[in-house]
């Protein structure tokens, strides 16, 4: 089965094919990054207005690349949200115009189900049950698989992403967007104990996350210790960065306990993050648990993961109408 995969929900334009719901024949992601650095953030409008100029493109290019042409297609997987409307719409559209023309089988995913699948691109594929860490800009949450596309949310954050407090915490510092990578990088320098940042920690003792007292601590800090040198920027960098990723593994490694799970998936864009790979790496080696990293490409938004999701999806029998719509808010579980 050859599946296209297309993915537009944040600010990367994205495309893939995959044949066998693993071999990947070309994967294009076209990054706006550039566009909005000077916001440090995403601004929706000028997301959306970006994917309409390079949607096009981005598929011919990454038909060209598989060599594969719009009639050879068995599926077009699309991303349905959750994420931006306007940004999720641009996608939908063109997917839902390419299956018209060709009467190509059409099915919408779940991002979030997309960067659980980024497990199953490489390496052995993630045996039911498991527990996956979904880290993005958007979303952080904990969800346990039973069963293949069938998701249980056990953890979700109450406030900030993971992904946007390291985008939160470069801006503060002036280091630009995005500032997961940004503070990664200056992290490097820094002493992560320079700095004892609170951890957040649930009065219920559940499974969810908490970031925006650590983003309030880094902050008053800023302010308390004035302009503050390179060195003292890397400091605090790493401080963070080592806080937020304690916090991560500790909730993820008690669900895991909680649930008797010893397999775990990490993914989305913050997996991309080698402080939280080894660390998480480290806690699942001890315990003689199995631990699915995608490679970092796959862990940040492409459009492998959605052919892939799609794929189970549509071996599975689903189907999307052409009234498919864009949900901003789309649940996983
Ligand atoms: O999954 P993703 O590409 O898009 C969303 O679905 O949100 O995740 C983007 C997020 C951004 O907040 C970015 O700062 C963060 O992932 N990120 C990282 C790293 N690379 C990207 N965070 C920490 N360390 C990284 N190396
Ligand atoms: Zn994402």
């Amino acid at each position: 089965m050859i599946v296209l995969g297309i993915e537009s929900s944040c600010d990367e334009t994205a495309a893939a094919v995959l044949t066998d719901g693993r071999r990947l024949l070309a994967s294009v992601v076209a990054s706006q990054d550039a566009i909005h650095a000077p916001y440090g953030g995403v601004v929706p409008e000028l997301a959306s207005r970006r994917h309409l100029e390079v949607i096009a493109p981005v598929v011919d290019q990454t038909l060209r690349e598989a060599k594969v042409g719009l009639a050879d297609l068995d599926g077009i997987a699309v991303t349905q949200g959750p994420g931006l409307v306007g940004s999720l719409l641009v996608g939908c559209s063109v997917a839902k115009s390419l299956a018209w023309v060709h009467r190509t089988p059409l099915v919408g995913v779940n991002h979030l189900e997309g960067h659980i699948y980024a497990a199953f691109l490489e390496g052995d594929p993630p045996i039911h049950p498991f527990l996956a860490l979904v880290v993005s800009g958007g979303h952080t949450a904990l969800y346990l698989a039973r069963e293949p596309r069938r998701y249980e949310r056990i953890g979700q954050t109450r406030d900030d992403a993971a992904g946007e407090a390291f985008d939160k915490v470069s801006k503060l510092l002036g280091l630009g967007y995005p500032g997961g990578p940004a503070i990664e990088r200056i992290a490097r320098t820094g002493d992560p104990r320079a700095i004892a940042f609170p951890t957040a920690n649930m009065s219920d003792g559940g499974s969810d996350f908490s970031f925006s007292g650590i983003k309030t601590a880094v902050s008053l800090h800023v302010r308390r210790e004035g302009p503050l040198d390179p060195a003292r920027v890397a400091d605090v960098a790493a401080s963070f960065q080592a806080t937020a990723v304690k916090m991560l593994v500790r909730k993820t490694v008690k669900a895991a306990l909680r649930f008797g799970v010893h397999r775990l998936v990490l993914t989305g864009g913050v997996a991309a993050n080698t402080a939280l790979r080894e660390s998480l790496e480290s806690e699942c080696r001890e315990r003689g648990w199995v631990l699915h990293v995608p490679s970092r490409r796959l862990c940040t938004d492409n459009a492998a993961m959605i052919a892939a999701a799609g794929h189970d999806r549509l071996e599975a029998g689903e189907r999307a109408p052409l009234s498919l719509n864009a949900v901003p808010d789309l649940a996983l579980a």
